[in-house]
């Protein structure tokens, strides 16, 4: 049988990421209950990091832990990716001496070959074209805050990166629709969207686009791995922050998320992303959740 990676967001379909919600409920529930919960026990998650984290470290190692599994960490640094060993080898080797394998790397190509060579499952732990545990994450905290995604208008307001390539195909899994401002010269690179996705309307006005969304999102302007561009998106993305002027033209009961970590003043304001609507803190905790749900489906299979 095929192996089943997540290293894009169209990877699982709507059936299965019901699946993985619905385990991610239980599982939450579990963990805030004090209740052990060990289906991964003697299971080992490797942990590939070529670029910093905090959040995907952090909920991927203690959610190991937690089902009663082991976690191994190993960063460009140290290991010998570093030194140059190929992806293809160091696939071969890892995947011999665990069940799962995480990656947080720069181009797609790289962990899709990693992939290609690897005898386990591998999950996609940002890279610069998609970060789909983050947008699985968000996905969750608005069905558990609102009920349902279906329908509902996304705001992306900012860089069009790896965050807004996987929301653009959670629309269209989840049937949802996105409202995309980009500043001029950091447009959608039409080559990264399935050509059938009608799940989303670009704006010119960041104003705009806001009107009417049940959730507005951004990020920061400079992702990891372009800081030496950070000047010049500085300047082309003035007025792309979210204020509170731009959630007023939301929906009264918008929520604003944030996959973090943030600049407030920057892409966001310090009184939207402190204040009332803001559920970046829901988001980043689900991270933990969801992935629980995810490591326990990609291992096991489905649990009934
Ligand atoms: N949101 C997110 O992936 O955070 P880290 O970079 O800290 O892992
Ligand atoms: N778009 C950001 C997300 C960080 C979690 C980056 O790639 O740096």
């Amino acid at each position: 049988m095929a192996i089943k990676h997540f290293l894009q967001f169209s990877d699982l379909t709507l059936d299965e990421f019901e699946h993985v919600i619905e385990r991610t409920r239980v599982i939450k529930s579990k963990f805030k209950n004090y209740e052990p919960y060990h289906p991964l026990a003697d299971r080992t998650l490797v942990m590939v990091f070529e670029k910093n984290s905090t959040r995907t470290r952090l909920s991927f190692e203690a959610g190991m832990h937690q089902l009663g599994g082991a976690a191994i960490y190993l960063n460009t640094r140290d290991s010998q990716l570093g030194r140059g060993e190929p992806v293809e080898d160091a696939a071969q080797v890892m995947s011999r001496m665990c069940d799962i394998i995480m990656i947080r790397t720069f181009g797609q190509d790289i962990i899709e070959r990693f992939a290609a060579n690897s005898r386990v499952p591998v999950i996609n732990g940002l890279t610069n074209e998609h970060h789909p545990c983050q947008v699985l994450a968000d996905v969750f905290t608005y069905i558990e805050q609102r009920g349902t995604i279906k329908g509902k208008t996304v705001a992306w307001i900012g860089d069009a990166n790896n965050m807004l390539y996987s929301w653009l195909q959670a629309a269209q899994v989840f049937d949802f629709h996105v409202n995309v401002s980009t500043p001029k010269g950091y447009e959608i690179d039409p080559t990264l969207v399935a050509a059938d996705n009608t799940h989303y309307t670009l704006h010119a006005l960041p104003s705009d686009a806001c009107v009417g969304a049940h959730l507005v999102t951004t990020d920061v302007w400079t992702s990891m791995g372009f800081e030496e561009e950070n000047a010049a998106r500085l300047k082309a993305f003035d007025g792309w922050i979210v204020d509170a002027a731009k959630m007023q033209r939301a929906q009264p009961d918008a929520l604003f998320m944030h996959c973090l970590p943030a600049h407030r003043g920057e892409e966001v304001a310090a009184e939207v992303i402190d204040g009332p609507q803001s559920v970046v803190w829901d988001e980043a905790e689900n991270r933990l959740h969801v992935q629980k749900a995810l490591l326990e489906y990609l291992v096991l299979g489905k649990l009934n």
